[in-house]
């Protein structure tokens, strides 16, 4: 009778594993590959698509419960902010996909950014961060948009003394850190961890991709097609992640882009390749928020176009396009099948006093 339960346990707690462990390896169900065309089956299995792995943390921040619930805390606290009306999620809102609905953010005092502000949602899978990839990791991330005039307008000095003066916040960074200590690097370390959480879950897509043929509709699979072959969106957006997270040309009349981070003048204009998971609920699109239509975005990309010159032509010469409006209309449609499930994370009630 123990044994049995035992080995019931057993299965139990490595069933999971076992399942997650196919997932990872990006396996494509044998059905999935079936349904689709042979040019496009060959496509999908080079572009390697397939369900998102688990979250990488690094060694250095371990996630726990505790920093996870503090990192929550803080994130949407607007005291982290000069006259403390602004909080991270100001501009990654829970209500807007942990994006924003403005083209370009407002920070405090009413100020105006430049930048589109992302969803971080799944921000966790990017190896570098922001448009240009100016930051290594999300605990170097998380203490910039404090100290941006723009944005929170603080400095770190004042951020952990303001932090410091509140009783209710220390036995939490105890709980988190082993002691009531208050340090940028462990606000930082904190919040990153929350973000590691803000992750979402199976999208029709991969409910496609592990064999269930009808998560998709038949405008989708067209769409999937096109995405696969004659849009060729894959040479720049594949992996599980959908972006191969290098930097390319804009469709707009863009900033300095990469060459900000690297100085080269040969990355003049270039912006990392986002992830297309969730790209459905996250518009307005493109590092400046330029445009807010999804269909509008994949004519652009697909037709590989300047927003200026689309504008200036009107109706373009259907034989000069990759990609017609009709075809652009099935992409748009299959890019909406990687709007995941959403993590279940609500605003904090209230906050520690
Ligand atoms: C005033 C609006 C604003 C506030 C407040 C703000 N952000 Fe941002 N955030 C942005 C914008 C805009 C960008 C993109 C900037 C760029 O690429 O240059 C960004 C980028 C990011 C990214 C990178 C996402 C990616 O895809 O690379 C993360 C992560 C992030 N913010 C987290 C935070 C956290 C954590 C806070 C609070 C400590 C915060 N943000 C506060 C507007 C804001
Ligand atoms: C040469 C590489 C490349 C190819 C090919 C490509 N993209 Fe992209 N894509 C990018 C880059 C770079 C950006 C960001 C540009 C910017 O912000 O200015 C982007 C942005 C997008 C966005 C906006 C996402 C957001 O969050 O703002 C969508 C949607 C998109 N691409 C869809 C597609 C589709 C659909 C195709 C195929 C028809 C495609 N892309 C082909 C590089 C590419």
């Amino acid at each position: 009778m123990r044994m049995k339960t035992m080995v019931s346990w057993f299965y139990l707690m490595f069933l999971p594993l076992l399942v997650l462990a196919t997932v990872q390896e990006g396996k494509v169900s044998e059905k999935a590959l079936q349904s689709l065309s042979k040019e496009a089956r060959e496509s999908l299995l080079e572009a390697k698509i397939g369900p998102l792995s688990s979250v990488p943390v690094p060694p250095n921040n371990p996630q726990t419960k505790e920093k996870v619930e503090l990192g929550r805390l803080l994130y949407f606290d607007k005291r982290l902010s000069a006259d403390k009306t602004i909080s991270c999620a100001t501009c990654h809102d829970p209500k807007f996909n942990w994006a924003e609905a403005e083209a370009t953010s407002t920070g405090i005092r009413n100020q105006k950014g430049d930048r589109n502000s992302p969803t971080i949602l799944n921000s966790a899978f990017y190896h570098a961060f922001f448009w240009d990839g100016r930051a290594g990791s999300l605990e170097e991330q998380a203490l910039g948009p404090v100290q941006n005039p723009i944005e929170m307008g603080n400095d770190l000095k004042t951020m952990v003394a303001t932090i410091d003066g509140i009783a209710g916040y220390k036995p939490l960074f105890s709980a988190a850190f082993g002691d009531g200590k208050v340090n940028p690097e462990r606000v930082a370390q904190a919040i990153a961890s929350f973000e590691r959480t803000v992750v979402t879950g199976p999208s029709p897509l991969d409910e496609f991709l592990m064999g269930k043929t009808t998560a998709l509709t038949p405008q989708q699979k067209r769409g999937l097609e096109l995405f696969l072959t004659k849009g060729n969106c894959v040479s720049c957006h594949h992996g599980p992640f959908l972006t191969s997270q290098d930097y390319m040309p804009t469709n707009l009349q863009g900033d300095e882009g990469r060459a900000k981070v690297t100085k080269n003048l040969s990355d003049k204009g270039l912006f990392r390749i986002p992830t297309l998971r969730n790209v459905g609920l996250t518009g307005p699109y493109f590092h400046n928020g330029a445009v807010t239509s999804l269909d509008e975005a994949v004519f652009l990309r697909a037709n590989n176009m300047r927003l200026q010159e689309y504008k200036g032509k009107g109706t373009p010469d259907p034989s000069s396009l990759v990609l017609n409006e009709t075809e652009v209309k099935d992409v748009a449609a299959f890019l909406k099948a990687l709007n995941g499930k959403m993590p279940a994370i609500f605003e904090p009630k209230q906050f520690p006093q």
